[in-house]
């Protein structure tokens, strides 16, 4: 019998305690959750990046090694759970960094070995999507829309079932958070850019400068021209005025963040339309940006939308959306073989 037959249950504890643990990229975070409730939620971030302008791979998997161990101890900690008590540890399978991931789910394994309990690989994307359950009285009802904007992604997906997500509609090439960082980065801000832009913005006018628009059919994105068109613009202002990113940097940023969350919300406004669904969902890194958190506000009132934004701290990533996954995996008896590897490419249709 494989472990994750060994496991199956037919009667459903009343408490079922995870550990989640997400180490894809660059930060190390350990969750432990009651059911849908969150008992601690730690994560150790990883500065070493920051003075090379993005993640190396090979710091991020040592960074993990260091802390993996401690980010854990402090989540029982906290959350006054004895690893004993732990129904089932589920960590992130992928998508990520392969170092990153690897440091992660042979943690995950061996303590499922050693303390006999099931073992569930989660899918990242899908994790950042069930964040929107995560303490909710009133989660998102079936089917709803997720649009989902990470570091590494952005898709609209199509959410039928806790375990039942359909990507309708994603980007050809950069993502809505990568674009932010490598425009950031041709400004001269730290890594990562997205927070950094969203700061700026605030005392910058939104309307001071437009930048194109791509074309993508249906509800697909494309960023990488944005950021040639942002680089072609700068350089053409800087050539008449070498001072110009000094007095204007507030402006750039403003106006960028208007156009990247303009071009997002069009395509949801269009995907919504299509599946006539009025249930909308927030996920991902940059769904902690505030302008398009308040613009997606707006327009879901204009559009009497029922919508879901996950709390700051569960938008980027975070060890809290690995055990909600977790949760219901749990659940539906989807367990991991202790034989199985993690993947850098791990797509999420199901
Ligand atoms: O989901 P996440 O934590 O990691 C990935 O799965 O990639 O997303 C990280 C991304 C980065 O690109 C970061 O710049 C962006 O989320 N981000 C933001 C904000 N906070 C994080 N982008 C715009 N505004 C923010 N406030
Ligand atoms: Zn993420």
């Amino acid at each position: 019998m494989m472990p994750s037959d060994k496991y199956f249950h037919t009667d459903l504890p009343s408490s079922v305690i995870i550990l989640g643990i997400e180490s894809s990229c660059d930060d190390t975070s350990a969750s432990i959750i009651r059911n849908n409730t969150v008992l601690s939620n730690l994560i150790a971030n990883q500065d070493v990046h920051r003075k090379y302008g993005g993640v190396v791979p090979e710091l991020a998997s040592r960074a993990h090694q260091k802390n993996i161990i401690p980010v854990v101890d402090q989540a029982l900690k906290e959350a006054k759970v004895d690893k004993k008590d732990l129904s089932a540890i589920a960590y992130t399978k992928g998508p990520g960094l392969m170092g990153s991931l690897l440091v992660g789910s042979s943690f995950a394994k061996s303590l499922s070995a050693s303390l006999n309990i099931p073992l569930i690989g989660v899918n990242h994307l899908e994790a950042h999507v069930l964040a929107n359950f995560i303490g909710k009285k009133d989660p998102p009802q079936f089917p709803f829309i997720c649009l989902t904007v990470s570091g590494g992604h952005t898709q609209i997906v199509l959410v039928r079932g806790h375990l039942d997500l359909r990507i309708i509609g994603q980007s050809a090439d950069d993502a809505a958070g990568e674009s932010f960082d490598k425009i950031a980065k041709i400004m001269g801000l730290p890594y990562p850019g997205g927070p950094e832009i969203d700061k700026l913005s605030k005392i910058g006018d939104p309307k001071a400068f437009s930048f194109p628009k791509p074309k993508m059919p249906e509800l697909n994105f494309s960023f990488s021209g944005l950021k040639t068109a942002v680089f072609n613009f700068l350089h053409e202002q800087v050539k008449g005025d070498p001072a110009f990113l000094d007095k204007h940097l507030n402006d750039v940023c403003a106006s960028l963040q208007h156009c990247i969350t303009d071009i997002l919300l069009e395509k949801l406004e269009l995907a919504c339309e299509q599946y006539n669904i009025s249930e909308v969902a927030l996920a991902g890194g940059v769904a902690a940006n505030s302008h398009l958190r308040d613009s997606l506000m707006k327009l879901a009132v204009k559009k009497s939308w029922q919508l879901y934004i996950p709390d700051f701290q569960y938008c980027t990533d975070n060890g809290a959306m690995i055990a909600i996954a977790g949760y219901y995996k749990y659940l539906a008896n989807d367990f991991d073989d202790r034989e199985s590897s993690p993947k850098a490419r791990y797509p999420l249709s199901v």
